[in-house]
């Protein structure tokens, strides 16, 4: 298999060479990253493989697929600069062919994410970025001078009206628990995938907007043992099989108990590398039984249901799994960074 590959790709730079207009450049990309293109064919070949074969080749043809679509792009970019007079005024989307477009990392991660719940029965909800301090904290157990405040920079909107009611860009998705609960009732499997807000110092680590995965469940008999099933199913699911997940106590106001979800490293397997900070493992989500506080502020009885809520970061699982290394880059809609 390592020979086809390196036989696809000596192919294709002679091909790509050969190239002298943009239909051409169209016709040759089909016919390596079509569907049924040389690199979905090998991705076919790969399946038959064993699990060690497929975890040696799987790389390599990833590697060669990437190189293939820098090396298209490049070539493009060529092309049009050969018939555009004053490239550097020419905004990007006009010399890059629509069909390099691609989904943003974030949108691709959701909608993946969203398909792996929705068969588990899940719905989406989707609730408001602007939010009042019952649904964002209040109501999640965090009253007003609760010390549990300080975990969360806030945005507070100023309308300059005193008598309204002070209204905040949300902090995380969890605003999303009793407004699904007051609206849909129980049982209830829920999701939400969006963007959330805080006051941050900006760094290559920290963004005013990011995103949040959220899930709650509320239904008769729910324990942890379905918090630690559904934490390892998602994180074998995204991560591959290699991963797990491991819970430590971790306090939020609105579960008892509490915990944070950990996956084990992809790179190192747990042994420990630069990625984990050596430790094996990094942090991915909070999680925990829905307090029963919370129930009853949604007016469910916490004799009768319980429930767990679950929230991720997906900004920092697409950073891993991709090696994008500055947050920021995933929210300013630079062109160059999203094509490349
Ligand atoms: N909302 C928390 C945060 O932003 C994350 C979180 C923790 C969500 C525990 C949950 C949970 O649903 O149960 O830091």
């Amino acid at each position: 298999m390592k020979d086809k590959l390196k036989l696809i790709s000596s192919r294709f730079s002679q091909q790509l060479s050969q190239v002298t207009s943009l239909a051409d450049l169209d016709k040759l990309k089909l016919t390596y990253l079509g569907r049924k293109g040389e690199v979905n064919q090998l991705f076919k070949a790969m399946s038959r493989l064993d699990l060690a074969d497929k975890r040696r080749i799987g790389p390599e043809v990833n590697r060669l697929k990437a190189k293939i679509e820098k090396a298209l792009i490049a070539k493009a970019r060529d092309l049009h600069s050969q018939t555009q007079t004053n490239l550097a005024d020419a905004p990007l989307t006009a010399y890059l062919p629509a069909s390099f477009g691609r989904l943003h990392p974030i949108e691709w991660l959701r909608q993946k994410t969203l398909n792996i719940f929705h068969r588990l029965g899940f719905i989406e909800f989707v609730g408001p970025h602007i939010e009042n301090d019952w649904f964002n904290f209040a109501g999640l157990n965090i009253p007003p001078g609760h010390p549990a405040r300080d975990l969360w920079d806030t945005l507070y909107l100023n309308l300059n009206d005193v008598k309204q009611e002070p209204l905040l860009l949300r902090t995380h998705t969890s605003n999303v628990q009793l407004r699904a609960l007051k609206e849909c009732g129980v049982p209830l499997r829920v999701m939400a995938f969006d963007r959330c807000f805080r006051r941050e110092i900006l760094d290559p680590r920290h963004s005013h907007t990011f995103s949040q995965f959220e899930v709650l469940v509320v239904d008769k008999g729910i324990n942890m043992n379905h918090l630690k099933w559904l934490s390892d199913y998602f994180l074998k699911q995204i991560l591959g099989d290699v991963t797990e997940s491991r819970f430590r106590p971790k306090y939020y106001p609105f579960v008892e108990p509490g915990v944070g979800v950990d996956a084990k490293c992809v790179f190192c397997q747990g042994k420990g590398c630069q990625i984990c900070s050596n430790s094996g493992w990094f942090e991915i989500a909070g999680a925990g039984m829905v307090h029963p506080q919370v129930l009853k502020n949604a007016g469910v009885d916490p004799d009768v249901y319980s429930g767990f809520a679950w929230g991720f970061g997906p900004d920092r699982m697409l950073m891993l799994k991709t090696g994008i290394n500055d947050i920021r880059d995933l929210y300013q809609g630079d062109l160059w960074f999203l094509r490349g």
